[in-house]
């Protein structure tokens, strides 16, 4: 094997630290998250979900005119078309939603008439149908699951305030739920080289279409060790059941070295600045909730989590009780996440056409070497 160059630097199990391509989306310095220049913390106070697609995708903010325009274009595609719903009610529903997200994502594909086109432009035009989409997809997931038709989102109301009326089934959202959306919408929209950006990217550069990359990307997410950990977090609050039993659980957890989910993070060891924003939202909506008791346990298991290891939480940790105190199914917090991450996991997949070279490492070689092949009946 003394032909193949391996970096040491590389070898580590999870290639974590390595430099794997050059980008200007967003980046971690320390403990703070920026997109495109900007921290998640100045976005999640002042901006829309709309005007943080505009800036991943053109490395700038809109003007008023330019964020009008951008966002009546996302708008007017939220609708799904009576084709593809009639399709979609064939996917069985018995499955998890994300399963379903990523088989209609790529059936999406075949309606789309730039499916195969991988210009610049074609590309734009994938990403707004793609971004705009995603919640309505979840959310028709869950009417035709509750046996109902999907409710048509309103072209003149943001993503947030659709998700919120068709996850209603068609109720007038409050205006603090919209807000609450749209925040969890931006500080998920994107996170640097994350597991399932990097799926899309490695797709991309393949030179394969939009919709195989985000596919990629989709199956990525749906993992517990990523997206999937979200709903592990309310799975994990309702069998610990109360405060007295808290601490216990994290003892015998880190005992048996078992995962705490929402907790620990590969980049930030100072903590994860969205998961410090969230932590807020949820303290004030799971008392409006009343279920109070969730936020209680979810800051024992924090503290815990500290002394005992020194970890912190991730975004999933909180935005659990914050989707949950809002009446959201919990099988749907993950395909939430997609609905953010897709304007990330665009913008992604089109830096990485405009300058690629395909994804191709080695392995180092730890197998058996020099062997003779010998007949069946020999071995
Ligand atoms: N619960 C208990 N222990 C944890 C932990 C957690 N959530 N996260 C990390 N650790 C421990 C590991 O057991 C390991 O301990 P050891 O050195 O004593 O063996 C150490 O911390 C390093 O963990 P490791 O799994 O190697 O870190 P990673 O960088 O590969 O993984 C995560 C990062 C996020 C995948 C990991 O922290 C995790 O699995 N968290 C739970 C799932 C989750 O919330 N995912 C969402 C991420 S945004």
């Amino acid at each position: 094997m003394a032909d193949v160059t391996i970096y040491e630097g590389a070898l580590d199990k999870g290639l974590e630290g390595i430099v794997a391509c050059t980008t200007k989306i967003s980046f971690i310095v320390g403990d703070s998250l920026n997109f495109r220049g900007y921290t998640i913390d100045d976005l999640a106070a002042n901006s829309t979900f709309e005007e943080v697609t505009y800036l991943l995708w053109n490395d700038k903010l809109p003007n008023t005119q330019e964020l009008a325009a951008f966002s009546a274009e996302l708008r007017k595609e939220m609708i799904l078309s009576s084709d593809l719903i009639k399709v979609l009610k064939g996917i069985p529903t018995n499955v998890h939603p994300m399963g379903w997200l990523r088989t209609a994502v790529s059936l999406m594909a075949h309606w789309d008439a730039d499916a195969n086109d991988n210009s610049v432009e074609a590309n734009k035009r994938k990403s707004v149908r793609l971004t705009a989409k995603m919640g309505s997809l979840l959310c028709a997931f869950d009417a035709i699951r509750k046996g109902k038709e999907p409710v048509t989102p309103k072209a003149d109301k943001s993503i947030a305030w659709n998700m919120m009326y068709m996850l209603g089934g068609g109720s007038e959202p409050s205006s603090e739920h919209v807000r609450v959306m749209d925040t969890c919408l931006i500080l998920h929209a994107d996170h640097e080289l994350n597991c399932s950006a990097f799926a899309t990217r490695v797709t991309a550069s393949s030179l394969s279409d939009l919709h195989s990359a985000i596919v990629s990307a989709i199956g990525a997410l749906k993992g517990p060790l990523h997206g999937g950990a979200n709903e592990q977090v309310i799975l994990m609050l309702q069998k610990i059941g109360n405060m007295e039993k808290a601490q216990q659980f994290v003892k015998d957890a880190l005992q048996a070295k078992e995962k705490v989910m929402g907790i620990g993070h590969r980049v930030y060891k100072n903590g994860d600045p969205r998961a410090r924003i969230l932590r807020g939202m949820s303290e004030k909506l799971t008392r409006a909730a009343g279920i109070h008791h969730m936020y209680e346990m979810s800051t024992l298991i924090d503290d815990t989590m500290y002394k005992e290891k020194g970890l912190m939480p991730n975004v999933d940790f909180y935005s659990a009780t914050v989707y949950f105190s809002m009446g959201i199914a919990t099988d749907l917090f993950t395909p939430i996440f997609a609905a953010s991450r897709i304007s990330g996991w665009c913008a992604h997949a089109c830096e990485q056409y405009a300058n690629n070279r395909i994804y191709r490492p080695r392995g180092k070689w730890l197998g058996k070497e020099g062997l003779k092949w010998v007949p069946t009946a020999q071995r």
